[in-house]
C-alpha cells in the first residue's frame, strides 16, 4: 500500500482512491527473448504480489520492461475493493485493445482480485483479455501463459487453503532500495459486511516465520533499512509448525523477531484491526525502538449501530479502548491512521456525526477516506439497501476530510520544535535540493540535502510543516 508515497496526495489533492494509483514495472534487461510488463492496481498486497509474478516468469525467462509497447505479455494486477477500482481497469484495457491490433501476439492477463471476483466471466466481458488468474494461481502462470500462447483462453482462480508463496524470493519492483513490504500472511476470515476481500483473497492463512525472517535479513543485507509486515488483519497471524506440534508464533513474537535482526532495520506493519488488536503487541512495540511507532488501526464508523451492520465486532467503546491503550503504552508520540467509510447502508446523520466526533477524539495522524462502494455479492449488497445518495455521501465524506485535515495539521504542529530521527528514501519530489524520509511515526520529513545520501538516518529539527508534511534542518 505505497501509502507514504500517497499520504501527501490525498490530502491535497483530496484523490478519494488515491490507492488505486496504478503501479508499473521497470526495465531490466537480462539478455531474455521475452518481456513482460505489469501494472499494479488497489493495496500493498497486490504491489507485493507482483512481485511474486515477476520472479515466478523471471524464472520462465522474461525480462521486464516498463513499455507496455515493448512487451510481449501485458499483465493488470486488479483491484476490486471500490467500483471505481474496478472501472479504472476497465478503461485500461480499452486502452490496450490498440496494442493488441497493433501486434497481435501481445497477451494480455488479469490478476488478482477483480480477475477472482468475475473468474471466466471477465472473458465474455472484455473480449481482449487471453488470460485470468487469481491471488493464489501464480505459480501456475507458466502453464497458463503456455496455454495463451497456443491461441487458447487461459483461466485459474482456484483459491488455496495453504498457499503463501513462502519459498519465492520476490523481485523488487519501484524500489527506492531503503524500505520494502513483506507478506505475512494471506486471505481474511472476516466478514465486514461491506468488504469483497473475503471472496477474493480466500481463507487467511499465515506464512511460515522463518521463511519471514529470512527475507527481511536478506533485504537488510542488501541495504533496505525499512520493512512493513503486510497482511490484510496482522494481529491474527498465528502460525503452528504442523497440527501435532507446539511449535507456535504470534503477531507480536514474530514482530520480535524480526526486530531483532538488526537495531538499524525498521520494523512496520499494516493491517491492525481492532477486534484482534493485544496489549502484547504494544509492549513489544514499546520494548524495541526500531519498531515504529505507528498503527494503522481502520476505525471504519465511530457509531455502535453501524459498526454492527458492517460487522466489525467491536463497537465504539472498544475502539477507543484500543486508543487508550496505544496512548497509555506508547505514549503521544505515536502516529495512528484509520480507515473511515462515509454512507454507509442506513446511516444516519446523527450516526455520521459520530464518524466526525471519533476522528475528533482520536486526532489521527492520517486517513484514508471513502464513499461506501456497494460490492456485488458482499453480506451487505445482500442484506441492506444502499440507500444514501451520492449527493449525501460525498458531503459526508467531505466533512470526514475536512475534520482529517484539521487533525492531520494540529498533530504535525506537536512535531515543531523537536528533533526526530528520519530514515532518508530518497530526493524530494519539488526540490532535487532536499531529501525526504519518515520519522518513526510514519511523518513525511523534507530538508536540505548537504551531505546526506538515501539509507541514512538523520537527527532532523522540525521548524515548519503543513497538513502532509514536516520541513526541517539536519543536525549534524
Ligand atoms: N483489512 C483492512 C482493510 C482492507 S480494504 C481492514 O480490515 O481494515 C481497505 C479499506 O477499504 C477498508 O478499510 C475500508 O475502509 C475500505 N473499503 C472496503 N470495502 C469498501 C467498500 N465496499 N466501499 C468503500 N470502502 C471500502
Ligand atoms: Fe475486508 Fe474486514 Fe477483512 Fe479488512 S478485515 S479485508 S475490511 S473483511
Ligand atoms: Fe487489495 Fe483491492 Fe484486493 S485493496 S486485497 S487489491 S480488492
Amino acid at each position: 500500500m505505497e501509502r507514504v508515497v500517497q499520504q501527501l496526495e490525498i490530502l491535497t489533492e483530496t484523490d478519494k482512491e488515491a490507492c488505486e494509483m496504478p503501479r508499473i514495472s521497470k526495465e531490466e534487461n537480462r539478455g531474455n527473448s521475452r518481456k513482460m510488463y505489469i501494472e499494479s492496481y488497489g493495496c500493498q498486497m497486490n504491489f507485493a504480489d507482483s512481485e511474486i509474478v515477476t520472479s515466478i516468469l523471471q524464472e520462465q525467462g522474461f525480462d521486464t520492461t516498463s513499455d507496455f509497447n515493448n512487451a510481449d505479455v501485458i499483465f493488470l494486477n486488479t483491484c476490486a475493493i471500490r467500483e471505481n477500482a474496478e472501472q479504472k481497469v476497465r478503461n485500461r484495457l480499452k486502452h490496450l485493445t490498440n496494442v493488441k491490433k497493433n501486434r497481435p501476439g501481445t497477451l494480455i492477463g488479469v490478476l488478482g482480485c477483480m480477475a477472482e471476483r468475475l473468474k471466466s466471466k471477465f472473458l465474455e466481458e472484455e473480449r481482449i483479455v487471453d488470460m485470468v488468474v487469481g491471488p493464489d494461481a501464480y505459480r501456475d502462470l507458466p502453464r497458463l501463459v503456455e496455454e495463451a500462447d497456443g491461441g487458447q483462453k487461459a483461466v485459474n482462480v482456484f483459491l488455496s487453503r495453504e498457499e503463501t508463496y513462502a519459498d519465492i524470493s520476490p523481485v523488487r519492483l519501484n524500489s527506492n532500495g531503503v524500505t520494502a513490504f513483506i507478506s505475512i500472511m494471506r486471505g481474511c476470515d472476516n466478514m465486514c459486511s461491506f468488504c469483497v476481500v473475503p471472496f477474493t483473497r480466500g481463507r487467511e492463512r499465515s506464512r511460515d516465520p522463518y521463511s519471514i525472517v529470512a527475507e527481511a535479513r536478506d533485504l537488510f543485507a542488501q541495504g533496505y533499512r525499512d520493512v512493513t509486515l503486510l497482511g490484510q488483519n496482522v494481529d491474527s497471524y498465528k502460525w503452528k509448525a504442523s497440527e501435532e506440534s507446539k511449535e507456535t508464533c504470534n503477531f507480536a513474537q514474530l514482530l520480535e523477531q524480526v526486530a531483532l535482526i538488526h537495531p538499524d532495520l525498521r520494523v512496520r506493519f499494516t493491517t491492525s484491526h481492532p477486534k484482534d488488536f493485544t496489549d502484547e503487541v504494544l509492549h513489544t512495540m514499546a520494548k524495541y525502538e526500531n519498531i515504529c511507532k505507528y498503527i494503522h488501526l481502520p476505525a471504519q464508523s465511530g457509531n455502535s449501530r453501524v459498526l454492527q451492520l458492517m460487522n466489525r465486532t467491536y463497537d465504539r467503546e472498544w475502539y477507543l479502548d484500543r486508543i487508550a491503550a496505544i496512548r497509555r503504552i506508547l505514549g503521544e508520540e505515536c502516529g495512528i491512521s484509520t480507515d473511515m467509510i462515509a454512507g454507509f447502508c442506513s446511516e444516519t446523520e446523527e450516526e455520521h456525526q459520530d464518524s466526525l466526533s471519533l476522528m475528533e477524539i482520536v486526532k489521527y495522524d492520517f486517513a484514508y477516506m471513502f464513499t461506501y462502494s456497494e460490492r456485488p455479492n458482499t453480506p451487505a449488497a445482500k442484506k441492506l439497501a444502499d440507500d444514501i445518495s451520492p449527493e449525501v455521501k460525498n458531503r459526508r465524506l467531505n466533512e470526514i476530510i475536512e475534520m482529517q485535515q484539521k487533525s492531520s495539521l494540529e498533530r504535525n504542529k506537536l512535531d515543531l520544535g523537536k528533533v526526530h530521527k528520519v530514515l532518508v528514501e530518497g530526493t524530494s519530489k519539488r526540490s532535487e535540493d532536499h531529501l525526504q524520509g519518515r520519522t518513526s511515526a510514519n511523518k513525511v520529513v523534507v530538508f536540505p540535502k548537504k551531505h546526506y545520501k538515501k539509507g541514512d538516518y538523520v537527527n532532523v529539527f522540525v521548524n515548519d510543516c503543513t497538513n502532509a508534511t514536516l520541513l526541517g534542518e539536519a543536525i549534524d
